[in-house]
């Protein structure tokens, strides 16, 4: 992406997270008063974009799910094991700063989940995101996710088709 660099991080405590506003109100609340619980119990990873002085310009988080076989559109399912499920990763929330959308961020910070997802030496057959409106499916969208057949707010992208990149934003 063009502009300032940006450091990609795992969240710690040294990140600004009170000054992070996004579009949306419940991820800004999100990353101030719930996530590092999340954390800490284990039912979420958290990745900051980080500008100056630990100032968060974005983040995503990362857990483990399942995707049933029967909610896959059939022409992926088919080429599927006959398993009740298969396993995914599930990216529960993305958000960039106010000051730093449009810039390339929101798709750098997407890539960089897959490519996590992908690289993981554990299995999983694809990201899903459950979209939080039609204007967020249709960002996942744009980056190549499809919408599963009867919820068109959940969509999935097969880690098979991610290419390895370099990880820097
Ligand atoms: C959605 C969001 C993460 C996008 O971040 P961003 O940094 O502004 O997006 P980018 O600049 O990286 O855009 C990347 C590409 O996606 C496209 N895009 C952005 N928003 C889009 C939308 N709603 N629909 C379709 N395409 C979209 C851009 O045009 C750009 O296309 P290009 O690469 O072909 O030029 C950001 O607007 C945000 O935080 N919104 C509030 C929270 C939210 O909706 N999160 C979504 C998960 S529920």
């Amino acid at each position: 992406m063009s502009g300032a660099p940006f450091l990609l991080a795992q969240l710690d405590a040294a990140h600004d997270r009170a000054a992070f506003s996004s579009d949306s109100e419940p991820l800004n609340r999100y990353l101030r008063e719930q996530v590092t619980q999340d954390i800490r119990r284990r039912v979420a990873a958290c990745f900051v974009a980080v500008a100056d002085e630990q100032r968060i310009a974005g983040y995503y988080t990362l857990a483990s799910t399942s995707l049933r076989l029967t909610d896959l559109p059939a022409s992926v399912g088919k080429k599927l094991p006959r398993y009740p499920t298969v396993p995914a990763v599930r990216m529960g929330r993305l958000a960039v700063d106010q000051t730093f959308k449009g810039q390339g961020l929101g798709g750098a910070l997407l890539a960089d989940a897959l490519d996590r997802a992908a690289r993981s030496e554990i299995a999983a057959f694809a990201l899903m995101v459950d979209a939080k409106d039609k204007a967020a499916a249709a960002f996942y969208r744009h980056h190549g996710f499809m919408a599963l057949p009867d919820s068109s707010l959940t969509l999935f992208l097969p880690l098979a088709t991610v290419q390895p990149t370099d990880r820097r934003l």
